[in-house]
C-alpha cells in the first residue's frame, strides 16, 4: 500500500525529523504535579523508540509554570542516547544557565507573533523579547548549543484574532538575526487550516530555508494532521507532536495540546516518509503516560491499536 501511495507522494520529503514535545508542552498545563521520576520514564521511553530530538523541559520561572520546577533533576536523571539532541526552554539568562548545567544540547527561545501573546506568556512585549533573547542566543552559540527560536501564534492569537502574515516574517527575521539554527511556526491555539498553512509557509520559506523551520501544531479544532500534510506538500520536513496528543488544559473547555505524535507518524509511513521511529514503542509509551497521568490517551492510533491488541489478548 506504502508503495502506491509513495508513487503519487514523489514531492514530499523523504524523511521528516520529528520533536516529540509531550515531556515539555504536554505536560506544562498538567494542574496536579507529575512525579519527576515518570517525566524521566516518559524521556528514556521516547529515546529508545529512535526520537532524534526530545524537547525535555523548560527552564522557565516555576511561579509561571509549577509544572516544569524539576527541571534541572529530570535533565541530571534522564537517559542519554548519543544521536538524540534534548532541547529545553530558555526564556533569559537564567534559563540558559539551567540549560548549560543540564547538558541540553539545544535552547530554545520562544516569542510570539502576537503582541498580547508576548505579554501574557513571557511578560514582555515583542521588541522586549527579543532584547532579552540577545544575550541568551550569543551564549547559547558560545557555549556550543544549538539556538531554536518558537513563533507562537503564527496563524492565530487567542486575543487578537488572526495573525498578519507580516506579522510571522517580522518575527523569522529577528529570530535568524539571532543566529537561530531552527524556527518553529506554532499554531498554539490550533486554529489554522490548511491554506492558510500553505501561505504562511511559501511566504516564510522566502525569508528563511525550508529545511530549517518546522511545524507546531495544536489539534484543538482538529485540523492539526491536514496542517502537517500541507505543511509537508510544500517542503516542511520537520514537525513537533505530543506522546498521546499530551497537552491543554483540563479546565478549559475544548483546548487540546499539540498534534498526537502515533497520529503523525502513521501519517508519515503510511506515506512512505521515514521517521526513525518506532511506532509501536511509541505507542507504549503514550499508554504509559495516560495511565500515569490519569488521562484519556488523546491518539486514535494509539487508543486503536492498544484496543486491538486487547481483543487479540481476549481471543487467545
Ligand atoms: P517575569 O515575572 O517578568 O520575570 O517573568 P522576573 O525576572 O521578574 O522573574 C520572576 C520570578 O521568576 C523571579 O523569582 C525570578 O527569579 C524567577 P522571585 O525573585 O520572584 O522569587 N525566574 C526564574 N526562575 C527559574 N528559571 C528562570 C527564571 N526566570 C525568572 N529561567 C519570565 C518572565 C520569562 C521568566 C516568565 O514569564 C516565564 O518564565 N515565562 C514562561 C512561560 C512559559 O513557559 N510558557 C509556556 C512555554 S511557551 C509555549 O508553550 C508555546 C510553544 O509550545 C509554541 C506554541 O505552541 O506556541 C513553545
Ligand atoms: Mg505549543
Amino acid at each position: 500500500m506504502n508503495a502506491i501511495v509513495a508513487q503519487g507522494s514523489h514531492h514530499l520529503p523523504k524523511e521528516v525529523k520529528i520533536v516529540e514535545v509531550g515531556p515539555r508542552d504536554g505536560l506544562q498545563a498538567e494542574k496536579t504535579q507529575v512525579p519527576t521520576q515518570t517525566k524521566i520514564e516518559l524521556i528514556d521511553r521516547l529515546s529508545k523508540a529512535g526520537f532524534r530530538n526530545v524537547e525535555a523541559t523548560s527552564f522557565v520561572s516555576p511561579k509561571w509554570v509549577p509544572q516544569m520546577a524539576d527541571a534541572a533533576s529530570v535533565m541530571s536523571s534522564i537517559h542519554r542516547v548519543d544521536a538524540t539532541i534534548y532541547s529545553v526552554l530558555t526564556p533569559n539568562m537564567r534559563g540558559l544557565e539551567g540549560a548549560i548545567e543540564g547538558l541540553a544540547q539545544e535552547a530554545v527561545i520562544f516569542g510570539a507573533a502576537s503582541e498580547a501573546f508576548s505579554q501574557r506568556n513571557i511578560n514582555c512585549s515583542i521588541e522586549e523579547s527579543v532584547e532579552r533573547f540577545l544575550p541568551v542566543a550569543r551564549a547559547a552559540k558560545a557555549a556550543g548549543l544549538r539556538l531554536r527560536g518558537s513563533i507562537s501564534c503564527c496563524f492565530g492569537c487567542p486575543y487578537q484574532g488572526e495573525t498578519p502574515i507580516a506579522a510571522v516574517l517580522d518575527m523569522i527575521h529577528r529570530f535568524a538575526d539571532l543566529g537561530c539554527d531552527e524556527i518553529d511556526l506554532a499554531d498554539t491555539i490550533g486554529v489554522a487550516t490548511a491554506g492558510h498553512v500553505s501561505s504562511v509557509v511559501e511566504a516564510a520559506s522566502k525569508h528563511f530555508p525550508i529545511d530549517r523551520l518546522s511545524g507546531h501544531f495544536h489539534d484543538t479544532y482538529g485540523q492539526a494532521l491536514s496542517n502537517i500534510l500541507a505543511a509537508l506538500q510544500s517542503g516542511v520536513s520537520i514537525f513537533h507532536s505530543s506522546v498521546a496528543g499530551l497537552g491543554g488544559c483540563p479546565y478549559a473547555k475544548g483546548a487540546t495540546g499539540n498534534v498526537a505524535t502515533e497520529d503523525v507518524i502513521y501519517l508519515l509511513h503510511g506515506l512512505g516518509v521515514k521517521t526513525g521511529v518506532d511506532l509501536a514503542q511509541v505507542i507504549d509509551a503514550g499508554d504509559f503516560i495516560s495511565r500515569a497521568i490519569g488521562r484519556d490517551n488523546g491518539s486514535k492510533v494509539g487508543r486503536a491499536t492498544l484496543a486491538r491488541l486487547e481483543n487479540s489478548a481476549c481471543s487467545i
